[in-house]
């Protein structure tokens, strides 16, 4: 067997994205989600390589409960750290490149502005610190890297702020949102063609210069939760629908397990440098997962 790309978490927001878009563009994709690959198995992880001998491996799997892993250390661990150190060794055995997902939470949000890959990095709780270690994981142990740092992503699949807004939005006449953590929502669709772009480059060798290392990927702008919220309301109300009142809040009056950076905004400048990529404004994006989501009304 072979296949141009082996896609780890094919289920999640982002792996759907990347399945569907690849197929589309007549990429033979090996996907597997946790049944099908556990990532933290570094043996299922080498034995599916040398099967599968991919192109190369785009890892879209990870422990993304926030909130959870506060609690749960271990298997957020096991998952963001260990799975991506598995398959980098794997991909450095085969000689292949590895595009791995991280995340803005690797920063503590203290810098006013937005932030640079090389920015210190300081995270708030244990989903970010154990993303930090799988970056510096696949760094350690397979050069031929890309590592997206991405952020706020929401999908047409799987569960995300904007269908949480929604499902509220039907159920209250107003909402609480809290306005003090400012970031860049980042429609999982955009993401996945951003990642594509790279595997196209990297599968054929069109590697830029510093076309390898860590880069910055969201949605162009930046907005608060509330924005956010606001924004996702705005686009309802002009298709017609009922809204709820959107009130602005303080994060310290929505306590959470995990702390969040008040600023995650992401400076995407070097990919747009490097690769020529940047991701569109973030509101046009929102407006074409919405009109996806309300179709099928699978919110
Ligand atoms: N969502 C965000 O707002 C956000 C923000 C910044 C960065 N990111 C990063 O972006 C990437 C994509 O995120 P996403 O939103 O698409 O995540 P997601 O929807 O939670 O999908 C993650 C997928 O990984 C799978 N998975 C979990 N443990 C696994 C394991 N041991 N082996 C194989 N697969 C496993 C999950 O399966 P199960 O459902 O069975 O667990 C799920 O299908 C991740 O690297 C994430 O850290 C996300």
């Amino acid at each position: 067997m072979t296949a141009d790309i082996l896609l780890t978490g094919a289920q999640g927001q982002l792996g759907w994205e990347l399945q569907r878009r690849a197929l589309a563009a007549g990429l033979t994709v090996d996907a597997s989600d946790r049944e099908d690959l556990d990532i933290t198995d570094a043996g299922s992880v080498r034995a599916r390589l040398a099967a599968v001998r991919p192109a190369l491996v785009v890892n879209a799997a990870a422990y993304t409960a926030v909130d959870k892993a506060e609690s749960d250390r271990e298997a957020a661990f096991a998952v963001n750290r260990d799975g991506p150190a598995n398959l980098a060794r794997a991909c450095a055995e085969h000689g292949i490149p590895l595009i791995h997902v991280s995340t803005d939470y690797v920063f503590d949000g203290s810098r006013p502005g937005a932030y640079g890959e090389d920015d210190p990095v300081a995270p708030l709780g244990v989903y970010g610190s154990s993303k930090f270690a799988g970056e510096e994981a696949v760094r350690a142990a397979c050069p031929q890297h890309v590592i997206l740092r991405t952020a706020w992503v929401y999908g047409v699949h799987g569960h995300n702020f904007v269908k949480t807004m929604l499902r509220l939005g039907r159920e209250r006449d107003s909402l609480r949102v809290v306005d003090d953590q400012h970031g860049c929502p980042t429609f999982a669709g955009d993401l996945a063609d951003a990642v594509l772009e790279i595997a196209a480059r990297l599968r054929t060798g069109d590697v830029p210069a510093e076309g390898w290392g860590t880069f910055h990927c969201t949605g162009s702008g930046h907005t608060s939760w509330c924005g956010f919220a606001r924004e996702i309301f705005g686009q309802v109300a002009s298709r017609g629908d009922r809204v709820p009142e959107v009130q602005g809040i303080a994060s310290s009056d929505y306590p959470t397990p995990a702390r969040r950076p008040a600023n995650s905004v992401l400076d995407c400048s070097r990919l747009a440098h490097v690769y020529g990529i940047r991701l569109r404004d973030w509101r046009p994006a929102l407006a074409e997962m919405l009109d996806a989501t309300l179709a099928q009304n699978g919110d």
